[in-house]
């Protein structure tokens, strides 16, 4: 049985996970605009792995005998002032995504949940690897600064992430 508070919470992080989606693939699609292939893909490619977020915290709540309740999701923003500006949204993106992980964590503890405790540590771990695959990128770019040479070959490397 899923404790009550730690279901709603749980809810909102599918919510979360699916909002990320969608921030990623409106990114995505303004690397289209934009004749960047490379980023478009990566970005693809991170709105996909955001839905298995979803779907991994989906089927928790489910496998404990919960119910998912889905939840409205807004409308990302649809343009950017430049690439650099997208990898820096990314980045505080997902920095707010870590501290709404941790922010269940300790809600799990509260409420000695020790199942709910166990599946977020993947979580835990993979909030590592998003904030620096994210502030990886942004790093770069503040390097080339408006150099559109070097953005091209930024752009080659993106287009080399393969489905995580
Ligand atoms: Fe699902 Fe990018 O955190």
């Amino acid at each position: 049985m899923l404790n009550p508070t730690v279901q709603q919470a749980l809810n909102d992080q599918v919510q979360k996970e699916l909002h990320s989606a969608y921030i990623y693939l409106s990114m995505a699609a303004y690397f289209e605009a934009e004749n960047l292939p490379g980023a478009a893909h990566w970005m693809r490619n991170q709105a996909a792995e955001e839905q298995e977020h979803a779907m991994k915290i989906f089927d928790f709540i489910q496998d404990r005998g919960g119910r998912v309740t889905l939840q409205a999701i807004a409308a990302p923003p649809a343009t950017f002032s430049s690439p650099l500006a997208v990898f820096e949204a990314a980045y505080a993106h997902e920095q707010k995504v870590t501290q709404s992980i941790h922010d269940l964590y300790a809600l799990a503890v509260k409420e000695a949940d020790y199942p709910t405790q166990v599946m977020l540590q993947w979580f835990i771990d993979e909030q590592v690897e998003e904030e620096k695959n994210a502030s990886a990128i942004m790093a770069q770019l503040q390097m080339v600064g408006d150099s559109p040479a070097a953005l091209f070959m930024i752009d080659r490397q993106l287009a080399a992430r393969s489905g995580d």
